[in-house]
């Protein structure tokens, strides 16, 4: 039997971060699901399928191959055997992954290597529907959020170090936008499980919140 941790909550609310120190303090193995909406996006991306065409989205499926391998404890994506990590990370990959993850095709694929990979190891996996969808009977569940403005200002921190200019109220919209569709979607909305614990991380760091989760862990196994 395998433990798993999951981690839900909005775009820009430092799940990755926080599920990356969590797992490697437990040392599980980290899963990070958007990344695999993220490959599948790119694949709709790159062969000019709109989001809006669903039955295209759905027919194209079958021929999209999602794995995942784990180099030297980072997980990578493949798309089709292509390693696409330094590719999935743009602006306009996130906002298409956010539209077609809409898709219950798209969504019956990735759920079922993520519930594969959850029987086979000890995971904490962070998402939208971990705790509600995919691991519903996960040990701990967690619920990170925090204020759509704290969460803009930490993504416009983030670019604006790595030398990327951008505009503030741009960024705060955007993430308004994918809350707006990622919690109102009809399957597997992004919404707190009944069981999951709310973690509010506007006024906390990194280490405050590891530290929170890492007690529900003690407490849990
Ligand atoms: O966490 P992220 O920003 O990498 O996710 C990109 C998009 O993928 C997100 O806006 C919605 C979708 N997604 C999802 O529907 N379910 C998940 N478990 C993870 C991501």
């Amino acid at each position: 039997m395998s433990y798993n941790i999951a981690i839900d909550g909005p775009a820009g609310a430092g799940k990755s971060t926080i599920a990356k120190k969590i797992a490697k303090n437990m040392r599980f193995i980290y899963v990070d699901t958007g990344a695999m909406y993220r490959a599948m996006a790119l694949y709709f991306i790159r062969n000019g399928i709109p989001a809006e065409d669903g039955e295209k989205i759905s027919r194209e499926c079958k021929d999209v191959d999602i794995t995942i391998r784990y180099v030297d404890g980072e997980q990578v994506v493949f798309l089709n055997g292509e390693n696409v990590n330094g590719l999935i990370r743009t602006e306009e990959v996130g906002n298409m992954a956010s539209a077609s993850s809409i898709n219950p095709d798209v969504r019956k694929k990735l759920v079922e290597l993520q519930q594969l990979l959850a029987r086979e190891s000890d995971v904490v996996m962070d998402g939208r529907d971990i705790g509600t969808c995919v691991l519903p009977d996960a040990d701990v569940k967690v619920y990170l959020t925090a204020s759509s403005t704290v969460r803009a200002k930490r993504r416009y921190d983030e670019l604006t170090a790595k030398g990327i200019h951008c505009d503030f109220a741009q960024i705060e919209k955007d993430i308004i936008e994918r809350d707006e569709r990622d919690m109102n979607r009809e399957i597997s909305p992004l919404r707190q499980a009944k069981d999951a614990t709310l973690v509010d991380s506007s006024d906390m760091t990194i280490e405050e919140v590891v530290e929170v989760i890492t007690g529900l862990c003690k407490e849990a196994f």
